[in-house]
């Protein structure tokens, strides 16, 4: 049975001097060692969600709960919890502190009062892997915006987080950029990290995921497989979503065809090259 890693119950929360409600009895549980992504339209909810993810927002109404165990709001407990969730936030200038990216970097290790060595080994690691050796010495304000997001990123994963929140971790990247942070997340979930992203690109979500969530009005609407998730187009053009592009590749074809290559809407462009070849339809 997959375990509840992280649980929304009943959220509630309205902003003070705020319009109204953002969460309005909202309900999620992330399943532990799955990629999943978190959907909904502009103003739903989804980042003042994650916010209540580590704690940095306490709930007004309503509980989160950590494998099970409610948060709790204090200092230690939650600086603990900052560390057990990394939330890379949805604006770079929001998270980045130090002077330097290296500084940046080591900015929370330092904290935790890690042996100087330690935290050398560490940084050097992440400034390999999210690459961004050349620019280890650079100032901060001198970086682009998708320089910015993958150091934000770095300085979240060099805390070895179990639970990593992304919040539109692909806007403003180019396809590069964007194939290689699916790549690097792929292989942050290979090593056991469980990854929430919230995203506004339904090619990407229906690609990557292997759970899908979707809000709306600060309430949950949809959680399960993404296939699932596909098949309920009506759910998803109600709320503005948008299609894959597959998914509009895949209503083109001939129904014979669709029939012969057993009736499921692949995931991706290699998920349906490999039915193609297996199944010769033409
Ligand atoms: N600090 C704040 N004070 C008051 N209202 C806020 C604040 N932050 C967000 N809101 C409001 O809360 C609602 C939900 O915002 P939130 O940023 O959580 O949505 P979102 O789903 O992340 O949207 P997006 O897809 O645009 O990132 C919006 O109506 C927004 O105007
Ligand atoms: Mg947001």
């Amino acid at each position: 049975m997959t375990s509840r890693l992280l649980e929304f119950i009943d959220l509630q929360y309205t902003y003070p001097g705020g319009r109204g409600p953002v969460l309005s009895g909202l309900s999620l549980w992330i399943p532990e060692g799955k990629k999943c992504v978190l959907l909904g339209r502009n103003g739903c909810g989804k980042s003042t969600l994650f916010l209540h993810g580590n704690g940095i927002i306490e709930p007004q109404q309503g509980q989160v709960l950590w494998k099970g165990k409610p948060l709790v709001y204090k200092r230690a407990a939650l600086q603990e919890m900052t560390q057990k969730v990394g939330l890379v936030f949805q604006d770079p200038e929001h998270q980045l502190i130090a002077s330097t990216v290296a500084e940046d970097i080591s900015y929370g290790l330092c904290n935790q009062k890690l042996p100087v060595d330690v935290i050398r080994a560490k940084v050097e690691k992440v400034l390999d892997a999210f690459g961004l050796r050349e620019l280890a010495e650079a100032p901060i304000h001198h970086l682009s915006l998708g320089q910015k997001r993958r150091l934000a990123l770095a300085g979240v994963m060099v805390m070895e987080p179990e639970l990593l929140l992304l919040d539109e971790p692909t806007a403003y990247l180019d396809r590069y950029q964007t194939k290689n942070l699916l790549r690097e997340l792929d292989a942050i979930h290979r090593q056991g990290t469980t990854v929430l992203m919230a995203t506004h690109d339904m090619d990407i979500a229906f690609e990557w995921a292997e759970w899908i969530c979707i809000m709306d009005e600060g309430r949950l609407v949809f959680a399960g497989d993404p296939q699932e998730a596909l098949e309920n187009r009506d759910m998803l053009e109600s709320l503005h979503l948008g299609m894959p592009l597959l998914v509009d590749v895949w209503e083109a074809l001939p129904e014979q065809w669709k029939r012969e290559l057993g009736g499921n809407i692949p995931r991706s462009v290699d998920e349906l090259r490999k039915m193609l070849s297996v199944q010769r339809v033409w």
